[in-house]
């Protein structure tokens, strides 16, 4: 922020339009029967009938050219690429994280880092779970303890840092069980299934010392860290003159490895990582790697994409993208809000949440609101969200019951730098037409249920 006149300006994009990809505009017809051969689950539909895509920001950014110029650059080596060098060193810059290993993606540095560390029995603490990571997690013997702030289950409370870790209830979890029986702490940035509400910087720190305190090391799912940053530098004191990058690197600093999905913050369509501090650990890691994503200088990357991440990571810390890039964000919340449309509040960093308990009140959760409320937005104008209520958080591996989380939520995910101010606008009149037709809205039933992670590939029929 230099001055005045910056502050006034708008979120406007900080980049140009070289290359347009075109998208079908589909009947109200067309819609009826794909929605309907998609068992009325958006996963399931083709991208070929969606208009504007709001499934995920996962692997859905638009690369600038300096990135593409670098997919140019890929040496495919088996070992040894060019392009894993230059992804090695731009971590080790920008996130401070001492050894990394590549991997396919998210859930790829997921799995190693569970199996490594987690044994049966144990317990990991995290503030709010994602299905994929904590699947990793049970899937290595680990029971996911929800240590998140009581606010980050009221969708309607104003509060600024609901990715916060509840320390007095992390500290008695460790009394009652033991240090010796929790691996990690398990700390996402930026947190996805609360709405993509950010952590403070104050309550990291006092997370640092409490886990110091217990010889604990804090695991860091770095998916959305420059989104959170943000959020520090907006509303947490004294972080306004420190640079989005300055905030990333002292998030990273204050835990001890990380997973990244890069296809989110990190600018690209495929690829991720595991990065330690710890020797030890990383010989561990590379011991795993091989045997499931590849060697440790590709894992199951190209050296073409290892060589965009490493562009894009810059990129994603700059001030005028990140400003853009939730500016857009809070630009749709804001025009929900406008419209009395229930969303979570704050407006997160990467989708605005609405609230499909309040937005259908008649509905209970065995006839899926959320599913049902994202199934009726792509009817009424082609735009595909996705559930994130009682299909995403499934059943108690003990008891086999639906687990009814409390936030029962459609998430309108805005890929970085793909759609316009104007699909916002779409999109919010849309949701208002839904809105004002939610009356006849009479939810589904489920009629195939997978076993893992269900909400990709659920089958519904409409009641
Ligand atoms: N952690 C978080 C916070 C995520 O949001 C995701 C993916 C992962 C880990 C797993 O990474 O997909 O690269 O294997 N989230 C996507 C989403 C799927 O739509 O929110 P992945």
């Amino acid at each position: 922020m230099k001055g005045q006149a910056r502050k006034k300006r708008s979120w406007a994009e900080p980049y140009k339009i070289k290359m347009v990809e075109p998208v079908k505009m589909t009947t109200r017809e067309e819609r009826e029967r794909a929605i309907r051969e998609a068992f009325y689950n958006t996963f399931l539909l083709r991208s070929r009938d969606v208009y504007i895509d709001l499934l995920t920001d996962s692997g859905t950014s638009a690369m600038s050219d300096r990135q593409w110029a670098g997919m140019m650059l890929g040496d495919e080596a088996y070992a040894g690429s060019e392009n894993f060098y230059h992804l090695e060193e731009t971590i080790r810059n920008y996130y401070g994280y001492k050894y990394i290993v590549p991997t396919h993606q998210g859930r790829g540095a997921e799995h190693i880092i569970s199996q490594i560390l987690i044994n049966k029995g144990d317990y990991i603490p995290g503030n709010m779970y994602f299905t994929t990571t904590k699947l990793h997690q049970e899937l290595a013997g680990g029971t996911f303890i929800d240590v998140i702030i009581p606010e980050a289950h009221d969708p309607d409370l104003e509060y600024p840092f609901k990715g916060n870790v509840d320390l007095q209830k992390l500290e008695d979890i460790i009394k009652q069980h033991g240090a010796g029986k929790i691996p990690y702490i398990s700390i996402a940035t930026a947190v996805n299934m609360a709405g993509g509400q950010p952590i403070s910087l104050s309550n990291l720190k006092e997370l640092r010392q409490l886990t110091d305190k217990y010889g604990i090391i804090i695991i860091h799912d770095m998916t959305r860290v420059a989104e959170n940053a943000y959020f520090i530098k907006d509303r947490e004191p004294g972080y306004q003159d420190k640079s989005i990058a300055e905030i990333v690197r002292e998030i990273c600093d204050l835990t001890d490895g990380a997973t990244m999905s890069a296809k989110k913050d990190a600018l690209v369509n495929i690829g991720g990582f595991l990065a330690v501090n710890d020797e030890n650990l990383y010989e561990k890691a590379m011991n795993m790697v091989v045997i499931y994503e590849g060697l440790h200088t590709y894992g199951g990357m190209a050296g073409r994409d290892m060589e965009a991440l490493a562009r894009g990571i810059p990129e994603s810390v700059s001030e005028d993208h990140i400003r853009a890039r939730v500016g857009q964000v809070l630009y749709l919340g804001q025009k929900l809000i406008d419209l009395d449309i229930p969303v979570v509040k704050p407006i997160g960093g990467h989708g605005v949440f609405l609230n499909a308990s309040q937005f259908l009140p008649h509905l209970s959760q065995d006839l899926f609101p959320a599913q049902s409320l994202a199934a009726e937005i792509y009817l009424d104008s082609g735009v595909r969200s996705m559930e994130r209520g009682v299909v995403s958080a499934g059943r108690d591996p003990e008891t086999g019951k639906n687990l009814n989380p409390k936030l029962e939520l459609v998430r309108l995910t805005i890929p970085r730098r793909v759609y316009t101010q104007a699909h916002m606008d779409v999109v919010a009149e849309s949701i208002e037409e839904v809105f004002l037709d939610r009356k006849n809205i009479r939810g589904l039933s489920m009629l195939y249920e997978p076993k893992y992670l269900r909400f990709f590939q659920a089958k519904f029929e409409r009641i």
